[in-house]
């Protein structure tokens, strides 16, 4: 599969990710044996980039790809190991704590500490805080991110879900240059394309990752607002372009993604083997500028101006 630079790191990821939010599913014995296989077919695939945060599964996904790496025997030298932190839920650790961030020294060593211990690592490739904390202290976590990375515990540090003015704020104050930024990009969400995120990605060459990369195809994006005729009119447009070009819908949607010249890096979370192999197709596309227009516009409604 084809490969990109992480950032101004050494890793080259394929330009496919592996997200690894769904592979334990509701934690049965049979929900994580076919997170294992759904991590095998990726592998198979040619997928070695696989993404991760301490919270998905509350731990289990982590646990789940140990088990994977162990019964299939992947070669970790090959593998692009990423996790992130920074997000508590509701209720953790103490009854009546609320959905909060932290990026406190503390949290953020802590959790590494249990990530790597969970996915069985002496080191992360890359680790990335998962999103912007109000709370933050930028210098004291730009040293906590260099602390990381002395320490050998991590080996790139990134950002997900930082606006522009966040990361440039994180950057002034870290001594490497973080790598990654990771946010959602789909049909439904393009914020990013217009707040200036990938521009900066662009600028400075930081790899921009994109999470439910088919929301809004495949199934409801978050905070989905489109109204039925909104929907209507962009299906019509998907599924002109996906019979043109021969692949189902969501494929034609990861196209669309892999055009922005940023080179995005979307991130595939399917569990299913076949859709994780047939994600591949959207890549050999030769995807017009013209169906991307046309594309824009059935989401926006109207032409540009
Ligand atoms: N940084 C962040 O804040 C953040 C937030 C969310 C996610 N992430 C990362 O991004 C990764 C990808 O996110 P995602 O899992 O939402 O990605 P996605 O690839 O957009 O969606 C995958 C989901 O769509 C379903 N699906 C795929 N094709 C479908 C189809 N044709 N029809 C109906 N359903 C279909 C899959 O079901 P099956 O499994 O049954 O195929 C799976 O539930 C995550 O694994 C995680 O690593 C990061």
């Amino acid at each position: 599969m084809e490969k990109v630079t992480i950032g101004k790191s050494s890793l080259e990821s394929t330009r496919l990710v592996y997200g690894c939010m769904r592979i334990a599913g509701d934690n049965s014995p049979e929900a994580r044996k076919r997170g294992r296989e759904a991590l095998k077919a990726a592998y198979d695939a040619g997928y070695n980039h696989f993404d991760h945060a301490d919270i998905y599964g509350a731990g289990a996904c982590e646990e789940v790809f140990a088990e994977a790496v162990e019964e299939f025997g992947f070669e970790r030298e090959k593998l692009i190991v990423t996790s992130k932190c920074g997000i508590h839920f509701e209720d953790s650790p103490n009854a009546g704590d609320p959905k909060r961030y932290d990026f406190s020294r503390d949290h953020i060593l802590r959790s590494v500490e249990g990530s790597l211990k969970r996915l069985k690592l002496d080191s992360l490739d890359l680790f990335l805080l998962h999103r912007p904390d109000y709370l933050m202290d930028a210098a004291a976590t730009a040293a906590t991110l260099q602390e990381l990375v002395d320490s050998g515990m991590v080996r790139n540090c990134g950002v997900s879900n930082f606006s522009p003015s966040q990361f440039r704020m994180l950057q002034s104050f870290y001594g490497q240059p973080l790598v990654a930024n990771q946010v959602e990009i789909n049909i439904h969400n393009v914020d990013t394309l217009k707040d200036g995120t990938l521009d900066q990605c662009q600028e400075l060459g930081v790899a921009p990752m994109a999470w439910c990369p088919i929301g809004g195809v495949a199934y409801p994006a978050w905070g989905n607002t489109f109204s039925p005729e909104d929907e209507a009119r962009i299906k019509k447009e998907v599924d002109r372009q996906a019979a043109k070009y021969g692949v189902e819908d969501w494929v034609l949607i990861l196209a669309w993604i892999l055009k922005l010249p940023a080179r995005v890096l979307p991130i595939i979370g399917s569990t299913t083997p076949e859709r994780i192999r047939a994600a591949l197709q959207s890549l050999d596309l030769e995807y017009s500028r013209e169906d991307w227009y046309l594309m824009l516009e059935a989401r926006d409604g109207n032409a540009v101006p």
